[in-house]
């Protein structure tokens, strides 16, 4: 039994609707999972929305709805917008959902029994934007420095986890396995954190009194969980924790988060799995921000950029190709609408719509439009292999960027052959069929591996390009779909309208 690939992406806040950061994250959980099942590896993706805590409550107050139908209604609207643009989750996992509600009181049991959990009064500052407590060091001029808002004082006794206990435990491996924490720079982030005394032990309670939206404390009735450690458990819930057999899956699970959340997920949750005694994660991967007009986004601006009116005005796949292609995994890139439309017209018009169209368009000419006999395998099938190679190395270290970038070597390379093979002038000599054989072949056969390597990527563009190839048998595995050869001579292709077309941008 091989370790089956299992993805996660945060539970988002239904507060807000779906927008760049939340599609961004989800797409490239969906590009990955479709990657290794092609591979034929078994995977496991999970998504969904974190429900409770003073956040929900207060938009669940604003909206003029009980909290239980507020997110109801939300989280409805994410997992609808999920699929309608073609995210293949396995589960969308609520935290309201009854297994989860289990999982998480099971959980925080196993720990509070281990002797782990501890009752203190406390004062400190609250900052319900991240729904935490913040401490003097956390704070820029007094304020919370991502919400820029002023944390109240608040004064309680509550549960809290020993975790600092865990910290010398936690740097000392983390130290020795770098590549538990992607890029480097957020494992060096999560080390100083540690290191630094900044942080206490964590505050795993609300008193009822003050919040009922949560989820129980096991061990007493007057609290319950805080948001934080409510929602980590999800990751583990959605294995089927505490049944057994839960940890096949967990196995071989991948977290992706954005950088803000950082904190939460290289502290409190590998030191929350330590003293659960629970297998840490394999991987977690943080990416950077989308900014737009060298804005954070928020509600508040008006700036999210809504997935659907960019499905609307340019096509889901090519928003898709965009967020996947141009932000170097692990740093800020700021978002333009330019920059969709010159994606959309260069990599995917141009370089690679018009390579099919003008390849399918001559074997159409010369060849009645069917695949001609094929040759020995010559410098694009030299490119084909090496690319496919450099696919699977960036997909597996998350760079769908690179993978992309990698994939269109082999476009223009097809390109540059055409224009140096020139198959028209070759039309033109009788005695040159069989060079216009082998010409039309190769542009062909990389047309096919491209399709085969882009499917992941852009699922909806490969299949059209397939079909247009005469959609040549499909391979078990990706190493053998992209073997060069797989294209058969005699099938029958056609030409099918642009892939993308152009947009006007005068
Ligand atoms: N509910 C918590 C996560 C709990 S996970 C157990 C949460 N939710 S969130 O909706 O506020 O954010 C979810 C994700 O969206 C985070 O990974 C965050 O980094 C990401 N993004 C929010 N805005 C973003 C951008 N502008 N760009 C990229 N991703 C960003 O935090």
């Amino acid at each position: 039994m091989t370790t089956p690939f299992y993805v996660t992406t945060p539970l988002y806040y239904p507060n807000a609707q779906p927008h760049i950061g939340s599609t961004y994250t989800t797409a490239i959980a969906d590009t990955l999972t479709r990657y290794h099942r092609a591979a034929g590896e078994e995977v496991f993706f999970v998504t969904g929305t974190d429900e409770h805590g003073e956040k929900m409550l207060e938009a669940a107050r604003e909206a003029g709805l009980e909290p239980k139908a507020f997110v109801d209604g939300m989280a409805e609207r994410f997992s609808s917008t999920w699929k309608q643009l073609g995210f293949e989750y396995d589960r969308f996992i609520r935290t309201t959902d009854a297994d989860h509600v289990r999982a998480v009181q099971h959980l925080w049991q196993t720990i509070y029994d281990r002797g782990d959990v501890e009752f203190r009064e406390y004062t400190g500052r609250y900052c319900v934007g991240c729904e935490a407590y913040l401490t003097d060091r956390e704070l820029v001029d007094g304020q919370c420095a991502q919400h820029l808002t002023e944390p109240e004082e608040r004064s309680e006794s509550n549960y809290f986890f020993k975790m600092t206990s865990y910290f010398d435990d936690w740097v000392e491996h983390l130290e020795s396995h770098p590549e538990l924490v992607t890029p480097t720079r957020y494992r060096n982030e999560a080390l100083a954190l540690m290191k630094g005394g900044v942080l206490g032990d964590l505050c795993i309670t609300r008193p009822v009194e003050r919040l009922t939206w949560g989820i129980p404390a096991p061990w007493d009735d007057d609290y319950v969980l805080y948001v934080w450690t409510d929602a980590l458990v999800n990751y583990v819930t959605a294995t089927g924790y505490p049944e057994a057999g839960w940890e096949e899956r967990w196995s071989g699970v991948h977290h992706l988060i954005g950088k803000d959340i950082l904190k939460p997920h290289a502290v409190f949750w590998p030191t929350i799995l330590r003293a659960a005694g629970l297998p840490l994660f394999q991987g977690l991967h943080v990416h950077g921000h989308w900014n737009v007009e060298n804005q954070k986004i928020s509600k508040s601006l008006g700036n999210l950029v809504d997935p659907h009116v960019m499905d609307e005005k340019y096509g889901f796949e090519g928003f898709r190709y965009y967020l996947l292609r141009d932000m170097s995994f692990g740093t800020d890139t700021g978002f333009s609408e330019s920059g969709v439309v010159r994606r959309i017209n260069d990599d995917l018009a141009n370089d690679l719509g018009n390579l099919l169209n003008r390849s399918v368009s001559m074997t159409g000419r010369y060849f009645d439009g069917v695949v001609p006999e094929a040759s020995e395998p010559g410098e694009l099938a030299e490119v084909a292999t090496r690319v496919a190679a450099d696919v699977d190395r960036h997909v597996r270290e998350f760079s769908t960027q690179r993978a992309l970038t990698a994939l269109w070597e082999l476009v223009s390379a097809g390109n540059k052959y055409v224009d140096a093979q020139a198959p028209w002038k070759l039309a033109k000599e009788p005695e040159q069929r069989r060079e216009l054989e082998r010409v039309l072949y190769d542009v062909l056969e990389s047309l096919r591996i491209t399709a085969v390597l882009l499917a992941p990527f852009l699922p909806g563009t490969a299949a059209r390009i397939l079909g247009s190839l005469g959609d040549p048998p499909t391979a078990a595995t990706l190493a053998e779909a992209t073997r060069w050869g797989g294209l058969p001579a005699g099938t029958s292709t056609q030409v099918i309208p642009a892939l993308f077309p152009r947009i006007d941008t005068d």
